[in-house]
């Protein structure tokens, strides 16, 4: 699939149906995230894979979205901080927060790509989540990933208009003229 196409395909799916993705896909995916960058080239990354129907259970309770036990699988997303820090000291930390938010986008782009739907999940107790999958207290849970095939069709997203996220030279600045009215409609991305 042409990556412009994966991307704007992709959206949160939170209804599964009673399917498992296959290994080899997940791996494929998970796979793809360390192809990308890091500060230094310091990946920091562990993925923790929940596959035991109880324990996904458990962890949609603590998270208290009752969807997340229809998902076969869950992708839990971690970093270590450790390395970054020693580093780059607090910079670290920031570049560990940052490289891990791009190896999620990249997760869920590389399952779209191999037709497997899933959602970025934030929201939880760090303290909550740690304790039932024996995470060290050094460790970030950076997200945790449902993974699936959508039961029903949920509705994408509406998104922000290309025009209403640019300025121009200094912050808060418009262009003088308009770009798209200089370009013409047809310049105009994803139109
Ligand atoms: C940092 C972050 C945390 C999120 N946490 C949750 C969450 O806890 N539960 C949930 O259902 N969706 C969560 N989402 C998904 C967003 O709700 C979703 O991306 C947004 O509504 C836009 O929809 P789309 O992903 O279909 O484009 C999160 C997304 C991000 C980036």
């Amino acid at each position: 699939m042409e990556l412009a196409h994966v991307v704007r395909k992709r959206k949160s799916v939170r209804s599964f149906k009673n399917k498992k993705p296959s290994w080899k896909d997940i791996l494929e995916a998970i796979d793809l995230t360390l192809q990308g960058p890091f500060a230094g080239n310091h990946n920091h990354l562990r993925f923790l894979i929940v596959e035991n129907m109880g324990l996904i259970k458990e962890i949609a309770k603590l998270c208290e979205q009752n969807w997340i036990k229809e998902a076969k699988m869950l992708i839990v997303v971690c970093s270590d901080d450790t390395h970054l820090e020693k580093v780059y000291g607090e910079r670290g930390l920031v570049y560990s927060r940052q490289q891990a938010g791009a190896a999620i986008q990249t997760l869920l782009l590389g399952l779209t790509s191999l037709g497997i739907d899933s959602c970025w999940v934030g929201a939880y107790s760090d303290e909550l989540i740690k304790e039932k999958m024996n995470v060290p207290q050094h460790v970030q849970i950076e997200a945790i990933v449902p993974v699936g095939f959508e039961q029903g069709r949920e509705k994408k997203a509406e998104k922000k208009p290309l025009e209403r996220s640019l300025y121009w030279e200094k912050w808060g600045q418009d262009r003088k003229k308009g770009l798209f009215e200089e370009e013409g409609e047809d310049y105009r991305p994803g139109r």
